[in-house]
């Protein structure tokens, strides 16, 4: 009995089987005449953020046309994958240009090893016998773990970096090679994959010769990485327009020091001092003795934060939930705007802090007619915090009142949905355009647009307003000071 619905079992996982095998025979038919001569992959984890650069050189042998490469990815990264940018090289030595060509992700359930596809479009179509070179570039956020998750004040930052040897890929790959750049040459350990050589701050694995399809072979690389993680866990920026001239831009920041955590009382005591430090400083208005000691043992923590913001920017503000802080620097220049803040107290590891940041900004740079005669503006997208990354961004895009249609165009993903935005003066509300993104690098800090339709009628709304609340109020005096008057003059006549 207990063999009969075994076997019974048994014939069930058969069809599955096939089936999954058939599935495979797919894959691998299709990716069979394609191979990669040679493969580099250079990782930088010289900053809190992971930085990939992927060289294929890819070779057609027998199929009659490919239109498409693929890509692959461990689960790990595609999970922590931030963009993917692809381009090929045309040209040669001398005048090499770069041709960006379109990414999509590809549904491949069935792949070996979990990897995650993603297809790479080429300009003209691959023929048998001939052989193009891709070049990729990825971002990974969260890809440094911390270890030892806490360290005291004197102790370096190590952090734990997971890879493979071998580049994870669909094709073969003839010869290859893996190169991780450090910040410095303080390696505390790495796994070895003969051949495997380290010299100053980079480890190369490889190179390896005649990998077969989806290759891996996962290595560690302990390492030190002092850069402060700055992790903004959630921004929220409004960008609201007014017809009257100005573009005002309120950054609102929760900030996390995503690094190894401080451990002891020192760390405690010392935010406590920064804190009394920052309460004396401001009220007593001058600089204390304090100060320099102060500074340099803080050298594991957040000093500054600096922003790039457009040229041109006018009343600038920097404040968090207890009030202004007037700690913040404003660099000036045709090109850009830097902003160097610091936090009221210093952050240490695993340590947040809140606060906005608030700007105006001519609006003749960055609103525009297009030929259709619609409105748009132009903006750069992402965060202006330099080398960070944001967990959860949301851009809201306030319109003027009575603005109709809008519509976005950004160069990637990105969710959205219409609301309503009211503040004193509006008598029907601003159309907002909100915008969200996970996981957002330096990459995403790209010019995007929000066109839509405006009544110039709607110009009036305003100053209609403000006068017809400036008649309101005359005539509600009016009306108080008759009111009056009718009350005293019975008691007048009394007396
Ligand atoms: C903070 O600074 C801004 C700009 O300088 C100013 O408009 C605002 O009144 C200040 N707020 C407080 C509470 O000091
Ligand atoms: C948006 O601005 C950028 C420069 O900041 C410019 O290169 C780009 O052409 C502009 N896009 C449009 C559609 O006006």
């Amino acid at each position: 009995m207990g063999r009969r619905t075994r076997s019974a079992a048994a014939m069930a996982i058969v069809p599955l089987l096939l089936l999954s095998f058939f599935h495979l025979l797919q894959f691998v038919s299709s990716t069979q005449e394609i191979r990669v001569l040679s493969a580099e992959k250079r990782i930088d984890l010289t900053s809190p953020i992971a930085r990939v650069f992927l060289t294929l050189k890819v070779e057609n042998y027998g199929a009659p046309e490919v239109p498409e490469i693929l890509i692959a990815f461990s689960p790990t990264e595609s999970e922590h994958l931030a963009i993917l940018k692809a381009s090929t090289v045309e040209g040669k030595r001398k005048k090499k240009t770069y041709v960006p060509l379109s990414v999509s992700p590809v549904s491949s359930p069935d792949a070996p090893n979990g990897a995650q596809l993603y297809s790479v479009t080429l300009r003209s179509p691959l023929q048998s016998g001939e052989t193009t070179t891709v070049e990729a570039l990825y971002v990974l956020t969260h890809s440094l773990e911390p270890f030892p998750t806490e360290i005291s004040q004197s102790e370096p930052q190590l952090v734990y970096y997971r890879d493979s040897a071998t580049i994870l890929s669909p094709y073969t790959i003839v010869e290859q090679t893996v190169y991780i750049k450090t910040p410095s040459s303080k390696v505390e350990s790495y796994t070895k994959v003969e051949p495997t050589a380290r010299s100053g701050s980079e480890t190369r694995y490889g190179p390896y010769h005649d990998r077969l399809p989806y290759s891996f072979s996962p290595v560690i690389v302990h390492f030190e990485n002092n850069n402060p993680f700055a992790v903004v866990e959630e921004l929220v920026r409004e960008i609201e327009i007014s017809h009257w001239g100005n573009l005002q831009i309120r950054d609102h920041y929760r900030l996390k020091h995503a690094g190894a955590r401080h451990k002891g009382v020192f760390s405690r005591t010392i935010a406590a001092l920064g804190y009394f430090y920052w309460v004396y400083d401001t009220y007593a208005k001058h600089p204390c003795r304090l100060d320099y000691q102060f500074r340099q043992s803080l050298s594991a923590s957040f000093k500054t934060l600096l922003a790039m913001l457009p040229p041109r920017v006018h009343s600038v503000y920097y404040r968090d939930d207890i009030g202004n802080i007037s700690s913040s620097h404003l660099r000036i220049n045709s090109q850009k705007s830097e902003l160097e803040i610091e936090p009221r107290y210093p952050l240490f590891g695993g340590w947040k802090a809140t606060f906005t940041i608030g700007y105006g900004l001519p609006l003749q740079d960055f609103l525009f007619e297009s030929s259709d005669g619609r409105r748009y503006l132009n903006f750069s997208f992402g965060c202006p915090l330099i080398e960070t990354v944001v967990d959860d961004l949301t851009v809201k895009v306030i319109l003027p009142e009575g603005s109709r249609n809008p519509t976005a165009a950004v160069p990637f993903p990105v969710n959205q949905h219409l609301e309503m935005t009211y503040s004193y003066l509006d008598v029907v509300g601003r159309t907002t355009l909100v915008l969200q993104k996970r996981n957002v690098v330096p990459e995403h800090n790209y010019p995007f647009q929000v066109y839509y339709d405006f009544n110039p009628i709607f110009m009036l709304a305003e100053p209609l307003m403000l006068v017809s609340s400036v008649f309101l109020f005359f005539v509600a005096y009016i009306a108080y000071v008759h009111i009056d008057l009718s009350i005293r003059r019975p008691l007048k006549t009394n007396s």
